[in-house]
């Protein structure tokens, strides 16, 4: 499989290119699309072919699972069981950036590279228009992971995505910057009381006021989502935390009264604030600096997701197999 030398085009979303992109996936290759958390390189969940290409271009170990992106309920059946407790959570978060992990059903087509090996599977059901319609026209779901080289942040545009694989990827299609910025939240419903592997778009208290209770993985648990890992998400330059200003050769990050370079949001916003963290870490991931100190960001709602991501950011230790 040549990765190297293709000439990555980024589109918008018109029929014809909807069109490009169902042939390029039946054909067993990868395209980027949009959802409303991060960009996805998505390839046909079914074809062990399609999905290996995405863990080769992303540089993933093949241990990591990935995420089954549907458009309908209906199409789930055909590759994972559901619950009741599901059912009443799906009707209360989808289609949004919530992933369930649940049993894989037995004798599904789905690829095994997609789950791992592992006997449960994550899936989303995005909220995003354009991928929806995607995966409605091509029929099938799609295997998606977030769009970028392995263990760097996640795109929030076209342009973060073809900064990260251009030349590897024949297709980026073009919906505009993401809305909520952050991975999906993942819960695991095949644990005895609901578990949160990865924080994200949807809050631990808006799920344990649907599904409650659940809880939060133990941090010694064993590793289920490697997204979990410790360093992840990482920008270039160290980033140091809880920070109140800078200090010399830093660029600072700022958060409501907290000022900065950038400011994630000046009016304390958190859902503002996790749109732009990884458009700003990109944008003061540059030289002259030699550092990037971030505010203090409140450890409630959305905070959880966005201190969780900086924190994998600002950890030193080498993770080299991580996501
Ligand atoms: O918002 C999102 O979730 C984005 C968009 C593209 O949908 N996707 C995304 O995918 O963040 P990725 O591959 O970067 O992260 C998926 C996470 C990984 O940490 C993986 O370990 C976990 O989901 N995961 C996938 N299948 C799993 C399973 N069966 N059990 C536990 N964790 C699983
Ligand atoms: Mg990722």
């Amino acid at each position: 499989m040549n990765v190297l030398k293709l000439k990555t085009m980024i589109q918008l979303p018109t029929s014809l290119i909807i069109q490009t992109a169902c042939e390029l996936w039946g054909k067993g290759e990868v395209v980027a699309i949009p959802t409303e958390t991060v960009y996805g390189l998505a390839a046909d969940a079914e074809q062990d072919i399609a999905v290996a290409k995405i863990f080769a271009i992303k540089g993933r170990p093949k241990f990591n699972p990935l995420i089954l992106h549907i458009s309908s309920l209906d199409q789930l059946e055909q590759y994972a069981e559901t619950t009741p407790l599901f059912i009443k959570a799906a009707e209360a978060f989808w289609p949004g950036p919530l992933t369930f992990v649940l049993p894989r059903r037995k004798g599904t087509k789905l690829s095994y590279l997609v789950t791992a090996g592992l006997e449960t599977v994550a899936v989303r059901l995005p909220a995003h228009p354009l991928a929806q319609q995607l995966i409605q026209t091509y029929g099938k779901p799609l295997a998606a992971p977030s769009a970028n080289k392995s263990n760097s942040m996640s795109p929030t545009s076209a342009l973060d995505v073809a900064a990260s694989l251009g030349g590897r990827i024949p297709l980026i299609i073009d919906g505009g910057p993401t809305l909520v910025g952050l991975e999906s939240t993942i819960i695991d419903l095949t644990t005895n009381i609901p578990t949160i592997l990865r924080p994200g778009g949807v809050t631990f208290e808006a799920l344990n006021a649907i599904i409650g209770p659940v809880q939060y993985r133990a941090d010694d648990a064993l590793i289920k989502a490697p997204g979990m890992l410790k360093r992840h998400y990482a920008p270039t330059l160290p980033l140091r935390l809880n920070a109140l200003e800078k200090r010399d050769a830093e660029a600072m990050l700022g958060f409501g009264p907290v000022t900065g370079d950038l400011n994630l949001s000046e009016q304390g916003h958190l859902s503002e604030a996790a749109a732009n963290l990884f458009r700003y870490l990109r944008q003061l991931d540059t030289s002259p600096y030699q550092g990037i100190a971030v505010a203090p960001i409140p450890m409630q709602g959305l905070g959880v997701a966005i201190n969780d991501r900086l924190t994998r950011a600002a950890c030193i230790e080498e993770e080299r197999s991580g996501v």
